[in-house]
């Protein structure tokens, strides 16, 4: 792919299918979504902390040949395994719990001519043979656990070829948070978040038979647009849809899209004071690549 396309068009385009592969819906449908259901919806995916470049910048720190095979754990609508396979050029393999994320993963594959494949499984139980992968990778999937992180972590391991690496650029609490942000960016995301530190998110991965090789903080966001510019993005985004699939752009649907991501938003404002994010290498064993 990455030959035929450069890198911005090619990004656009995955996020263009985003919005042409999931009709536009109404009032009680929009209501009745989740978080993910609606990120999807409103063409915000989460690719990784810091967006698409830090999937980018992995690429500056190992070694891939098209002979891997990297599991991404924890797709989505797949927009972190595309950009894997774009940088990478290798068989890259997401899964996720969300069937329906899957779905969406698996056509915006199909329109984009990606290789990648997906699956709709439990990170505690991967239909994968042991030592299948070389790279695993996780755009933070762990914090989304609210049990289990340690069946997760050994189930990675178990699919991880003996020199093979996880990636997780992921998010841990900086600062102690007080609990109310916790409860409330918990209550958003509609699962128990974790609110570890850097050392207690490196522990569990050690207590799990991984030894942490490499790792760099990821940069501060710095967001030039503001939370309501990109609503009004977001609406605009909603209303051309609309005019696109000859639909009425209701009042009440617009105010509602706008309730449900100023409560979003405003909560991860919070969260994002005592959060940052770092890139970890980890080894399943001395023979690593690394
Ligand atoms: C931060 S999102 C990942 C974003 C993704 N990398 C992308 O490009 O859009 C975390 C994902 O983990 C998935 N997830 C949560 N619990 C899971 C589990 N037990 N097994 C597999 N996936 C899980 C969620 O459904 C969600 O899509």
């Amino acid at each position: 792919m990455q030959s035929l396309i450069n890198e911005e068009d090619f990004i656009d385009n995955a996020y263009d299918k985003l919005a042409y592969l999931i009709p536009r819906k109404g009032l009680n449908d929009i209501k009745g979504m989740d978080y993910l259901a609606f990120s999807a919806y409103i063409g915000d995916p989460n690719v990784a902390p810091g967006g698409w470049t830090t999937i980018r910048n992995l690429f500056d720190h190992i070694h891939v040949s098209d002979q891997d095979s990297i599991l991404d754990v924890g797709s989505n609508t797949g927009h972190s395994s595309f950009l894997i396979e774009y940088y990478s050029q290798a068989k890259v393999v997401g899964i996720d719990i969300r069937k329906d994320l899957v779905q969406i993963a698996e056509k915006i594959a199909k329109e984009i001519s990606s290789k990648a494949e997906f699956y709709d499984c439990d990170i505690k139980a991967l239909p994968f043979d042991d030592e299948t992968f070389s790279i695993i990778t996780t755009t933070g999937t762990l914090a989304f656990l609210s049990e289990g992180h340690d069946k997760a972590l050994c189930e990675m391991r178990r699919v991880l070829k003996e020199d093979g690496i996880v990636i997780d650029t992921c998010l841990y609490y900086e600062k102690e948070p007080p609990e109310h942000i916790v409860k409330e960016a918990s209550k958003v995301l509609e699962s128990d978040i974790l609110d570890y530190n850097l050392e207690e998110y490196i522990k569990l991965y050690k207590k799990c038979g991984f030894q942490v090789k490499k790792s760099y903080a990821l940069p501060t966001l710095q967001n030039k647009t503001t939370q309501n510019e990109v609503i009004d993005l977001i609406v605009q985004r909603e209303e051309y849809l609309c005019e696109l699939e000859n639909q009425p752009f209701e009042s009440e649907v617009k105010e509602l899209l706008q309730e449900k991501m100023c409560r979003m938003f405003d909560t991860f404002s919070k969260n994002d004071e005592y959060v940052k994010g770092e890139v970890l290498f980890f080894e399943k064993s001395s023979l690593g690549r690394i």
